[in-house]
């Protein structure tokens, strides 16, 4: 079953095996595509996943979340996007190629942070600015015209990243935002008039990842979460990455983003959550979150579209081709989470583990 093709309403996978989104810490500091990049996504597209969403990308100046970041934000970055496309397509052109666009909103370490509302990050002690009505729409603009460069440099699709406490899901979440304009009244709204904007425009076909859960007292919960995901159901989103906490849950001692707690709670620790969402929607929903195996991977197809994976891949791009020929039914990845170490403190995206396939 992970190994059959698939499709969405305008696109056709070659499996059901995703890359999730993973930040490289690879980019030049205007946020150019480098050599290093390009040998990252080639050695993916070779690996035989399906479909691969690239690291977050900075749709606005004051969007980064680190140096390193890629960038989207300007028409200067279209060419060096366009070859790191070729290079993936020169590879596999039946490889679904999706650029993830984000504001890092509160999560950032570079200064001037904004957010819907200035409720300060208690892990990383950053206290943003309140968005005026002006930068909220300033920033709706600057999602549209990234996705407009996406297309441009052929891109297939486009992710908004409205999870994991950056911009979009600060505005989804109650927590962060406590607006009481129409952008906290229906906290989705960024969301969709986004994904309106961008359809003026452009058909290039717009899918989403999103929290379910912030792991936050206060916080965005799965109740809610599934109302959000039937509104971006009936915008005509074409597919929903299911995922939760924020930087902030960390502080809270709750599950986070990139959970280590696989080898306690076993495999796919947001399933029931995929689950919650797929029940109510008729979106592709992507399951994401410490899957390891063919197994759970199989297991989870039952119920879902398409599968995600993240830190696997950092261990072994080519772990699907090897999945594919027998050569091994599961990832040797043990979640120690030294990958997000290294690229917080800038260095380039690879597996550091111990014992592990060594330096990028
Ligand atoms: C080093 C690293 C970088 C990540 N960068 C991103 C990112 O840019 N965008 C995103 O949506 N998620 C990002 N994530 C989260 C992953 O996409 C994924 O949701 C999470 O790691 C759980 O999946 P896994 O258990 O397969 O790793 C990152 C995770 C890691 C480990």
């Amino acid at each position: 079953m992970l190994f059959t093709s698939a499709e969405t309403e305008n696109l056709r996978m070659k499996n059901r095996l995703v890359r999730s989104a993973t930040a490289e810490s690879m980019a030049t500091k205007e946020g150019y595509v480098t050599p290093q990049l390009m040998e990252l996504y080639r050695k993916l597209a070779e690996g035989g996943v399906g479909t691969i969403i690239t690291g977050y990308m900075f749709v606005s100046e004051d969007g980064r979340s680190s140096y390193k970041m890629t960038g989207i934000s300007r028409d200067e970055h279209v060419e060096g996007l366009s070859k790191l496309v070729s290079e993936v397509k020169r590879v596999d052109k039946d490889v679904v190629f999706v650029a993830q666009l984000a504001h890092a909103g509160r999560q950032t370490t570079l200064g001037n942070a904004i957010a819907p509302s200035a409720v300060k990050d208690l892990f990383t002690g950053v206290e943003p600015r309140e968005m005026t009505r002006e930068d909220i729409e300033r920033v709706i603009e600057d999602f549209i015209n990234a996705a407009i460069r996406a297309e441009k440099a052929g891109f297939d699709a486009v992710q908004l990243h409205a999870a994991h406490g950056y911009l979009l899901s600060e505005f989804i979440s109650p927590y962060t935002n406590r607006r009481r304009d129409e952008y906290g009244q229906e906290r989705a709204k960024i969301l969709l008039d986004i994904f309106e904007g961008i359809r003026e425009k452009s058909r290039i076909p717009v899918m989403i990842k999103m929290n379910a859960c912030d792991f936050i007292p206060g916080g965005l919960e799965i109740d809610e979460a599934v109302r959000i995901a039937r509104l971006l159901d009936d915008a005509g989103f074409e597919a929903i990455e299911v995922s939760g906490g924020m930087y902030e849950s960390i502080y809270h001692n709750r599950y986070n983003v990139v959970s280590q707690k696989v080898a306690k709670s076993g495999e796919a620790y947001f399933r029931e959550y995929a689950f919650r969402i797929k029940e109510a929607v008729e979106t592709p929903v992507i399951a994401v979150g410490g899957i390891k195996s063919l197994q759970v991977a199989e297991s989870l197809l039952e119920k879902v579209d398409f599968v995600s994976m993240s830190r696997p891949l950092i261990r072994d791009p080519y772990l699907p081709l090897k999945m594919m020929r027998g050569e091994t039914d599961r990832s040797d990845c043990k979640s120690c989470n030294l990958c997000l170490t290294a690229i917080f403190e800038g260095k380039p995206l690879g597996c550091y583990a111990k014992e592990g396939t060594g330096s990028p």
